[in-house]
């Protein structure tokens, strides 16, 4: 197995807006997150990963771009993100940046040409079509409702929008474009940025015919699955990028890739495969999804879970390397979900993190996971910012007559503002977050969950990331170690193994409320054991017949 750089870090993404408001107007910032450096350096992170800073009319939050090579205005300005750049160089800690290229923001200097006459340079930038009898040109539905088609009567055409109608996708199969696109990766890259998270990258390639998609009983349009993910060039365009940009730097690479099983993602991420590092793979937090997709929640169980990391495990330990997640922007907070935030929401947010940060891969932790931060419930839907989950509301009780109560419901348990909420800083007004009115509302628990009590107290969570971070940099069957799972059936011990050379280390997390017995398998010898981690007190070093307390985790190196 090959060593590298980006295989031994650990990864901090930041959702500016949400990250830390320098000047009072209620937004997070490029200056608040220079403030934070020193926390980030404290928590021991190696990268951070920033999510889109560049100029936006934010209908996505600065996930629909509308010049690549500026910044959007309320976070600063260029000059501010090179100060980033620069003082997180200083203190070793590397930024990717989100490479947004599915698409653009209807209000790119690109779109507005290309929407302005069939012969206009660029109008091929974009994909463009003829309605069929009145309608869209097929029955294609967006990822945040309603057709994935816009009707523009300029052309009397229709673009292509598989987010939102701000959101035209850009035609992959156009080399000017590309090229393009490859020109804005190398100046950014010429600057000093140490890698790119790709959004969507997998949807780059369309299946050129446009076939209807499948409609199912729940849904109105059609699944554009099949037609769009893992596309039948997507690879050669990944190639193509490699082979100009990504080849010719010192960089790491991951693609948000949903739809993706792990032989797919061997071909993104193989050693010979010249295309990606890592890929975000998205099964682990699709459970559990119903008809309505995130918001028909049919539940999990543990056992699940443990299968679906288990086959990714597995399915990259010979050729490809993973990366490890629970949280991100999009998703909602781990602890509500995969824990329980009520009882046991400090044992349960360490208990997690052990589980995650002790796999094969590299792991990412998103802004306030550190903290254990929750899960948000707002009574209202005038609080919720995020474009999906209004759209979602808006096609789902307005249009097919879903109960509101239900729907609240489901958005309390799914919807991506529960990771937008401020990060909570302290137990001041709006969490430290702002002096000013903060753009989303904070989650009350701010007074008892927060960045300043836990820096503090040697058991919160924070300082339990610390320690599964710096153990990852002191241990290499950490990083490199092969992993097997034990007692595959079991529904609520979630309990591996990972081996490298003659060190194994021992993995042993109770998703529990109430107390269980972990016991040896015989077939695991060792000499020596010691205790590296654990999120309870432990007195009895016996391993051999373990109780485990609600949500317990304990890391064990065999020697
Ligand atoms: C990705 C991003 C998400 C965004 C979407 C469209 O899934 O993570 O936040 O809305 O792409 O850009
Ligand atoms: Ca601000």
């Amino acid at each position: 197995m090959e060593q590298k750089w980006w295989k031994e870090s650990v990864i901090y993404q930041i959702y500016p807006r949400s990250f830390k408001d320098s000047n009072g107007d209620g937004i997070g910032d490029i200056k608040g997150i220079i403030e934070k450096l020193d926390y980030l350096n404290m928590l021991g992170i190696n990268v951070i990963w920033l999510s889109p800073v560049y100029k936006s009319p934010n209908d996505d939050n600065g996930y629909d771009i509308s010049d690549y090579q500026d910044i959007m205005d309320e976070f600063g300005t260029m000059e501010d993100f090179d100060i980033l750049l620069q003082e997180a160089h200083q203190r070793g800690i590397k930024i990717i940046m989100d490479l947004v290229v599915n698409h653009t923001s209807d209000e790119h200097k690109w779109f507005t040409q290309s929407k302005s006459s069939v012969d206009n340079e660029y109008r091929d930038y974009y994909i463009w079509k003829k309605g069929i009898d009145g309608q869209p040109p097929n029955n294609w539905g967006s990822c945040f409702g309603g057709s994935a088609w816009e009707y523009d009567s300029t052309t009397d055409m229709y673009y292509l929008h598989l987010f939102s109608k701000k959101q035209p996708d850009l035609n992959w199969e156009n080399k000017v474009l590309r090229n393009k696109v490859y020109d804005m990766m190398k100046w950014w890259l010429d600057k000093g940025i140490d890698g790119f998270r790709m959004d969507v990258i997998n949807m780059i390639s369309k299946d050129q015919r446009y076939p209807d998609g499948y409609v199912n009983e729940k849904a109105v349009y059609g699944d554009i699955t099949p037609f769009v993910f893992n596309g039948p060039k997507v690879h050669e365009f990944l190639k193509e990028m490699n082979r100009e940009v990504l080849s010719k730097y010192d960089i790491m690479t991951v693609g948000e890739t949903p739809a993706v099983s792990p032989s797919d993602a061997v071909n993104y991420v193989g050693n010979d495969r010249n295309e990606l590092n890592m890929v975000f793979q998205f099964e682990h937090v699709d459970i559990g999804n119903g008809l309505e997709g995130k918001w028909s929640n049919l539940g999990y169980k543990v056992s699940e879970l443990k299968d679906i990391l288990s086959k990714w495990q597995l399915g990259l330990q010979d050729d490809g390397w993973n990366s490890l997640f629970l949280d991100n922007h999009d998703q909602p907070r781990a602890v509500s979900r995969y824990g329980n935030d009520k009882e046991y929401w400090c044992e349960s947010a360490k208990m997690l993190a052990t589980m995650l940060h002790m796999m094969r891969g590299t792991p990412y932790i998103y802004q306030g996971e550190e903290l254990g931060m929750t899960n948000v419930a707002f009574d209202h839907i005038e609080d919720y910012k995020d474009i999906e989950t209004l759209n979602a509301y808006k096609e789902l009780v307005g249009i097919r007559g879903k109960d509101p109560e239900e729907m609240m419901k489901a958005i309390h348990d799914r919807s991506r503002d529960n990771a937008r909420t401020p990060v909570q800083w302290d137990d001041s007004e709006y969490a430290g977050f702002t002096t000013g009115t903060p753009w989303i509302k904070v989650n009350p628990n701010y007074a008892s969950i927060n960045a300043k009590v836990q820096i503090h107290d040697k058991d919160s969570i924070f300082n339990y990331y610390r320690k599964l971070i710096k153990l990852r940099k002191e241990h290499k069957v950490i990083v490199y170690g092969d992993y097997q799972l034990l007692y595959e059936d079991h529904e609520s011990l979630f309990a591996y193994t990972r081996t490298l050379d003659n060190e194994t280390l021992l993995v042993i997390c109770s998703f529990d409320t109430n107390q269980i017995t972990f016991e040896l398998p015989e077939n695991i010898l060792y000499n020596t054991n010691s205790l590296l981690i654990s999120n309870y007190p432990v007195e009895d070093m016996n391993i051999v017949k373990v109780e485990l307390r609600p949500y317990e985790a304990r890391v064990y190196l065999l020697q």
